[in-house]
């Protein structure tokens, strides 16, 4: 677009200068002088035509100057919202599981265990381990974290332990706990937000004599997602 515009001014300028000169020819025959015209200063008075052009020409760079200015900026933006837009596409980070498909219980147990949750709903670059039932963060950032516990006495009277402790590197971040014989169920919930960083892990640990019991209800699930990355 500019390099057509710009061809074309160029012509004219030719044309313009090409005629202008044609004025300066000597009509009186060679070998006849003719006065001497005015010096660069006055070139405006002389060819008022290739001046003019001169002026516009620049003024036309000018203008080029500003549009490359502004076009190297919008680049630029351009450049840094694509990498910010990557940067969030990759930094994507979710897992949401839940303890059983089957009627099982989980625990009690004689000693502290981590619940491996089995059934996946979400597991983005399989961060979530339902081996070993840990999450290790992918990078360092703000996740939400949300746990439900859910147990089943098994009977009315019978005594009810509903409890597990939301863990990061091993240590408690918050605990769940409904002890009691007055009902044959209960359940708890905690929701949080933490800063991680790259590599922190992130589990469900179940203290001694705690127990989950389920079904394909999904009644005790574990759910943690990426908010904001902080690198
Ligand atoms: C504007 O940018 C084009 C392409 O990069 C370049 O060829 C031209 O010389 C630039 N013009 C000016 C006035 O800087
Ligand atoms: C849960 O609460 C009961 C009653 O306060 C307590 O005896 C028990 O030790 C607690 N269990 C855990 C795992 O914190």
């Amino acid at each position: 677009m500019w390099e057509q515009q710009l061809t074309g001014l160029l012509l004219l300028c030719l044309f313009v200068t090409v005629l202008g000169e044609n004025t300066n020819y000597n009509w009186n025959g060679p070998g006849v002088s003719q006065p001497t015209l005015a010096g660069p200063a006055d070139a405006c008075l002389t060819d008022t035509a290739a001046c003019g052009c001169c002026l516009m020409k620049k003024q036309m760079n000018r203008m080029e100057e500003y549009f490359n200015m502004s076009l190297s900026d919008l680049q630029e933006g351009l450049s840094r919202a694509q990498n910010m837009i990557t940067n969030i596409r990759t930094s994507r980070s979710a897992f949401s599981v839940a303890l059983t498909n089957v009627r099982r219980c989980f625990g009690p147990f004689r000693e502290g265990k981590i619940v491996d949750y089995k059934v996946i709903f979400l597991n983005l670059d399989n961060r979530y381990n339902p081996d070993d039932g840990m999450f290790i963060a992918p990078r360092s950032g703000v996740y939400v974290l949300a746990v439900t516990v859910y147990s089943d006495a098994g009977a009315p009277g019978s005594s009810l332990h509903a409890c597990a402790n939301l863990r990061i590197n091993d240590v408690d971040v918050a605990n769940l706990n409904d002890t009691n014989m007055q009902d044959q169920e209960d359940s708890a919930t905690a929701v949080l937000a933490q800063q991680l960083s790259a590599g922190d892990r992130v589990y469900i640990y179940l203290p001694i004599d705690c127990s989950l019991c389920g079904d394909g209800s999904h009644y005790n699930t574990f759910t943690g997602f990426l908010l904001y990355a902080t690198d």
